[in-house]
């Protein structure tokens, strides 16, 4: 049970500034005893807050293991499987396998708990012995004939950019079986107070530029998705840093926002649509001539 003070030392400690609804939803339901799955824009927080999460429950950063899931992700490295020791070097062993544990079955034996990152970018074959987990609370090792029960305290947290090129869909029974907590655009306010923070050299009007930026080009998104998203926090702090630097080296304040924006806004843009780089251009331009 998690006291009041808990909470609030999560809130407080965390590197990621502005989303205290969503760490307190998910830390409330993490009390609860259900799995986490974090989505939404990239670049605003998702794993940096399961990181955070993780390392305050557990104490300390060995307390969970975290896989990066990806397209060619099978049950081999969530469940485990035969590996060919050929693949140690030493040729009298070629044919001879060993059993090699994935990051769940090792979670649950060492009894850590488990951060799956970019969870929709391996398809669903790769998950069969987690959804298994959550369904009936234990998993059946057939090969070394071992079933592990999930603890009652085990905490599973995972994160996902739903429809991001390169995602799988998730099938409705997979999906039901997490409580998804958006984590969203921070507001301007946030945003000023992480990049004063961050840069406190940095001139206001560049500042009030960055945010202006920001703030269009997530309008632009929400509208009719004329942009595929907005600016995230990670690029806000991008261009702020890029900017502090770049002036304090002698630059001109306006050349130096319209060129942040140009990276970045080739970032948020579809790059391989001309109307929406352009669009991202001409939002960067009529800012930076205000400069
Ligand atoms: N609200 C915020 N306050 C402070 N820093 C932030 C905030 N949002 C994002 N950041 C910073 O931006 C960086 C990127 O965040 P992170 O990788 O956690 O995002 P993400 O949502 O997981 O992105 P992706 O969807 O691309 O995986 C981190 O260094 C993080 O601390
Ligand atoms: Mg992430």
């Amino acid at each position: 049970m998690l006291t009041t003070e808990d909470y609030l030392r999560i809130l407080e400690n965390c590197e990621v500034k502005g989303q205290d609804e969503s760490i307190l939803r998910a830390l409330r339901y993490i009390e609860l005893g259900y799995p986490i799955m974090f989505y939404g824009p990239p670049g605003n927080g998702k794993t940096t807050i399961a990181e955070h999460i993780l390392t305050s429950l557990g104490n300390g950063e060995d307390s969970y293991i975290k896989i990066e899931a990806s397209e060619g992700m099978t049950e081999y490295h969530t469940i485990g499987g035969f590996h060919p020791l050929a693949m140690s070097g030493n040729p009298e062993l070629a044919e001879r396998f060993t059993y090699k544990e994935g990051a769940m079955t090792r979670a649950l034996k060492s009894g850590r708990n488990l951060l799956i990152d970019e969870f929709t970018r391996a398809p669903s074959t790769a998950y069969s012995g987690l959804f298994l987990l959550l369904s009936t609370g234990s998993l059946p090792l057939e090969f070394q004939e071992k079933i592990l029960k999930k603890p009652k305290e085990w905490i599973l947290i995972t994160t996902s950019n739903f429809g991001d090129e390169g995602t799988f869909k998730l099938s409705a029974a997979l999906k039901r079986r997490f409580i998804p907590i958006y984590v969203g655009y921070a507001t301007k306010t946030t945003e000023r107070n992480v990049i004063k923070n961050i840069t406190p050299m940095l001139p206001e009007e560049i500042l009030e530029a960055v945010l202006e930026f920001s703030e269009q080009t997530r309008e632009a998104w929400k509208k009719d998705r004329s942009l595929p998203q907005g600016l995230s926090t990670d690029g806000v702090i991008k261009m702020a840093r890029y900017c502090d630097l770049s002036i304090k080296q002698g630059s001109d304040i306006k050349h130096t926002f319209t060129d942040a924006a140009m990276h970045q806004g080739i970032v948020i843009a579809d790059e391989t649509d001309q109307y929406s780089i352009k669009l991202v251009q001409e939002i960067a331009l009529a800012i930076g001539n205000k400069l």
